[in-house]
């Protein structure tokens, strides 16, 4: 039903349509996305929050009723959304600007995305927690982990970008936030799919990538509690930053200017508010009730070939995403997803997702492949991988 609206899924290749399962990379835009990034450069163009003529007037609306409409989203109020790059810049913002030392502990589990593990290690001594791949964390296990690593921040994904596990983030906050650690939520695979709402989760950081969510590259969301934000210290200061300047020292002006240093990206942040009134037009119920069934016909797919190993959250609710190799194939995960774009125009995801410690533990350091299906993916389109799968494992597994 949602196919009409991506332009993307009407281009052939080689004279058949696209199959696209790589939304966890990063997800299409609908119609109203493009057309919002297009409207605002051809026909206001200018620069935000820097003058006073009309075009730079009209700039600053569009662009600050562009963060209403995500802090409405959100439910967060305004000042509280920060524009950032994407998820990987709010996390590095959030642990530089927390300003920790090497004695500080940071406790992060081990199926993190390296863009919420690679900046805590900089800054502070990460301690992993260990957490079942395929199901969601148990608080009681978390909480105690709280208090034995005398964890100052817990710092972990909403959900996962290999095995599409869903988090209990609520109750997740609420164990560090009884033990006085702060929480830091990596919503990423979550925003795409789920409602996020900021007061109820009750975290200190939480950020989100736009491009995984329907919206353009290079815009995110660093939000959180007003008092945690603004505590933080700016990655980076500049224009826009700042109250008061002289010769010798500054003083920063008040959220969110304070952590967005120069131009910011406006025809993303305009996009990214088309995206989320998409999102919010179609609905989650209706949403999440079409990647239900996505991810149950997922499963059974998969787990119906002989010799695939599948990882994919056996808690629910989840992903409809999941990865997998076969076992003892000559096919290597790259081959087998470069096979399916080639033979099919099936676009899959293959390698280590940037989830190394993970796939580590879980003995695919040769990494695997990954589907992950969005609102305009189909059951046909899953089903149509299953038998492409199948026929592959015939051809190629060896035998033995
Ligand atoms: C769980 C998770 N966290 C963080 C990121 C980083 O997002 P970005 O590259 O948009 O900053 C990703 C992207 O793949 C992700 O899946």
């Amino acid at each position: 039903v949602f196919r009409d609206d991506f332009p993307l899924l009407q281009r052939r290749i080689d004279g058949r349509q696209i199959v696209y399962f790589d939304s966890a990379a990063t997800s299409l835009n609908p119609r109203p996305v493009l057309d919002a990034a297009y409207q605002y450069a051809a026909t206001i163009g200018a620069n935000v929050h820097r003058g006073r003529h009309t075009l730079a007037a009209e700039a600053s609306a569009v662009f600050e009723s562009a963060r209403q409409s995500i802090a409405r989203f959100i439910c967060a109020e305004p000042e509280c959304v920060i524009f950032v790059r994407g998820a990987t810049e709010g996390l590095n913002q959030v642990a530089t600007g927390l300003e920790l030392s090497k004695d500080d502990n940071v406790l992060v589990p081990v199926t993190e995305h390296h863009s919420n593990l690679l900046p805590w290690m900089r800054v502070a001594n990460v301690v992993p927690l260990a957490t079942p791949a395929e199901a969601a964390m148990d608080i009681a296990h978390v909480a105690d982990a709280l208090e034995h690593s005398e964890a100052r921040v817990f710092a972990f994904s909403h959900a996962s970008n290999v095995t599409g596990v869903v988090q209990p983030a609520a109750a997740l906050c609420r164990a560090a936030r009884d033990r006085g650690v702060i929480s830091v939520v990596d919503a990423s695979q979550s925003a795409p799919h789920l409602p996020i709402d900021v007061r109820a989760l009750e975290c200190d950081f939480i950020t989100f990538s736009g491009h995984k969510m329907l919206g353009p590259f290079g815009i995110g969301v660093l939000s959180g509690r007003r008092e945690a934000l603004d505590k933080l210290r700016p990655m980076m200061v500049g224009g826009g930053t700042v109250d008061h300047v002289d010769q010798e020292s500054f003083i920063l002006t008040a959220l969110p200017a304070r952590l967005e240093a120069g131009t910011p990206n406006i025809l993303g942040a305009v996009g990214l508010a088309a995206a989320v009134a998409y999102l919010d037009q179609i609905g989650w119920d209706e949403l999440q009730a079409h990647e239900a069934c996505l991810a149950d016909r997922l499963r059974g797919e998969l787990s119906g070939i002989p010799r695939v190993r599948m990882l994919m959250a056996r808690s629910k609710p989840c992903l409809a995403l999941a990865s997998f190799v076969f076992e003892g194939a000559a096919l290597k995960p790259g081959e087998l997803a470069t096979m399916l774009s080639l033979h099919h125009n099936i676009m899959v995801r293959s390698g280590r997702f940037c989830a190394e410690p993970l796939l580590h533990r879980v003995g695919l350091s040769e990494g695997a492949v990954r589907v992950s299906a969005y609102l305009y993916n189909t059951e046909d389109e899953i089903g149509l991988l299953g038998s492409v799968l199948r026929d592959f494992g015939r051809r190629f597994t060896i035998r033995g």
